[in-house]
């Protein structure tokens, strides 16, 4: 035995053991595959492997689980262990714990947990394998091949566009299953988000506004047949009277760009659309009221709104989702200079209403409130705005969740339903009249664009100003300012700008889609 359990851990820790002979395996070297095992409720030590990794097991005579039993204890939850040489297609098998089997859904935590588990194993095998530069890996459904293909493809992005030395490039397959549908849904979701990912982490000098509008028009233009696009220029939006969004641009040299997207999903060409809303300021110095030096960087991503609701709409289009959805997304800088907005200035929205701007860093409110005016031009079933929009709303809840304020319960809950299936959470926050009073309190204009005592309850009072560009029903603004980034509190997205919460805006538009 104790020969047996020091051969195993060779073959675990060195690549030198091999059961097949360089001949025999060469040609897929570079060839890997990622297994899931349950964590066993009853009996301590006995093995429950995913139905792919019971056959895989079959097939390498048993040797799976020799090696599971023997090169240490159970693997629990989140941990994986990889095994050389013991089957002649894959040189490196990652096994990964899954946790308990059958978790389902969690009330306290509101998501599910098993899909969460999956997306959270899969993800950590395929960076194993990833790390000893094998460049294709076959994975386990794991019982939802969707999430799995979420862990997979979430797992492995990585921002490396310019730098010189790159990370292996994976190709992913689906092992074992005949869930295709499945695998190949959770493989758009996931590139989604990292479109999503891609725009946000890119530097200013790279994703200007003009730069991010073409972007989306490439990402798009395999939809022609569906999609028509507006990248409108300064003399539009100066036509439409946008001069709370033309304050924000005007201290910048790039032109601004108002995109419009439009996609006809929906058999019925008459329904009205889902509306969707992004802040797009792709660098945010907070104008003359300058922000500090230290992690100003950061501030690429304040195009994280522009980003995530385009990217669901690139998403929707390849899934055929049928419904129609509109976006619009206000991309600008926010950039001291002689010509900028100064603090005290009063500035006149779309709509009428006048703007004193008492902080010019307080500048996504003041992009929305004309984009939102124009957005009910168009009479949508529906309107969610998404924004980077507050460091209050990082201080509230962290990256636990995007934060929700909304005059609908019914947008409420079809939201948080989704969130619960991709795992991204929402979380509802408040739109009380006490907020608004806190912003409609203007010594020279009708609103001030920031609350009266400043920085308590910043992000509610950044949503009570919103809430007066709004007459529709159905309204929800997202603050995702606390879940832009990811250091490592999601173990599935590395380091970095987040994406979030793109494939939640997806499943909702899909579960509306549903509905009819
Ligand atoms: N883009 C920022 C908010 C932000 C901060 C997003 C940190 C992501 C991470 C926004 O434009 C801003 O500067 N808001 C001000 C508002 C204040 C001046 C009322 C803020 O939150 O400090
Ligand atoms: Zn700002
Ligand atoms: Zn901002």
């Amino acid at each position: 035995m104790l020969l047996l359990r020091r051969a195993a851990q060779t073959a675990v820790r060195t690549n030198h053991h091999r059961s097949f002979s360089a001949s025999q395996t060469h040609l897929n070297e570079r060839k890997g595959l990622v297994l899931g095992v349950f964590e066993e409720e009853g009996e301590q030590g006995s093995l429950h492997l995913t139905q792919a990794a019971a056959g895989f097991d079959q097939t390498s005579s048993g040797k799976l689980s020799e090696l599971l039993k023997i090169s240490g204890p159970t693997l629990k939850k989140g941990k994986s262990r990889i095994f050389y040489g013991i089957h002649k297609d894959f040189p490196c098998v990652a096994v990964v714990g899954l946790g308990k089997k059958d978790a389902g859904v969690c009330g306290a935590e509101n998501w599910d947990t098993s899909k969460e588990s999956i997306r959270q194993a899969v993800s950590a095998g395929c960076r194993l394998l990833q790390d000893l530069e094998v460049d294709h890996v076959e994975v386990d459904a794991c019982g939802d091949a969707q999430s799995a293909a979420e862990g997979a493809a979430l797992g492995l992005f990585h921002y490396d566009q310019l730098k010189s030395k790159k990370k292996t490039k994976v190709t992913t397959q689906l092992h074992g299953s005949a869930d295709s549908v499945g695998w190949e849904k959770g493989v758009r979701y996931a590139e989604g988000q990292n479109l999503a990912r891609l725009l946000m982490e890119a530097p200013a000098n790279h994703i200007t506004p003009t730069a991010f509008a073409n972007t989306i028009e490439e990402k798009l233009a395999p939809y022609a047949e569906r999609v028509t696009i507006n990248k409108r220029s300064q003399s539009w939006i100066e036509e439409q009277q946008m001069g709370a969004f033309l304050s924000v641009s005007k201290g910048s040299e790039e032109p601004p760009v108002f995109l419009e997207l439009h996609y006809n999903g929906s058999p019925d060409s008459k329904q009205a659309p889902l509306l969707l809303v992004g802040k797009g300021v792709t660098f945010d110095s907070g104008g003359i009221s300058l922000k500090p030096s230290p992690s100003m960087d950061a501030m690429r991503a304040d195009m994280g709104g522009a980003a995530t609701v385009c990217a669901s709409i690139v998403t929707a289009a390849g899934l055929k989702l049928p419904v129609n959805i509109i976006g619009l997304a206000p991309l600008c800088e926010n950039m001291p200079s002689g010509k900028a907005t100064k603090p005290g200035d009063v500035v006149t929205a779309k709509n009428g209403k006048t703007i004193q701007v008492d902080n010019t860093d307080a500048e996504g409110r003041l992009i929305l409130a004309d984009a939102l005016c124009y957005g009910h031009t168009f009479n949508p079933r529906a309107i969610i705005n998404v924004a980077t929009l507050t460091g209050a709303m990082d201080v509230a809840l962290g990256s636990a969740a995007t934060g929700v304020f909304t005059n609908s319960d019914w947008l409420w809950e079809q939201l948080h339903k989704a969130s619960v299936v991709t795992g991204d959470r929402v979380w509802r926050m408040p739109l009380f009249q006490h907020y608004t009073r806190q912003v409609t309190d203007s010594q020279l204009a009708d609103l001030n664009n920031i609350g009266k005592y400043s920085r308590s309850g910043g992000a509610c009072t950044a949503a009570a100003f919103l809430r007066e560009f709004v007459t529709a029903p159905h309204w929800a603004h997202l603050d995702i300012a606390g879940v832009m980034s990811n250091k490592d509190e999601i173990p599935y997205l590395r380091k970095g700008m987040s994406g979030r919460p793109t494939r939640t805006l997806v499943e909702f538009a899909a579960g509306l889609a549903q509905s009819g």
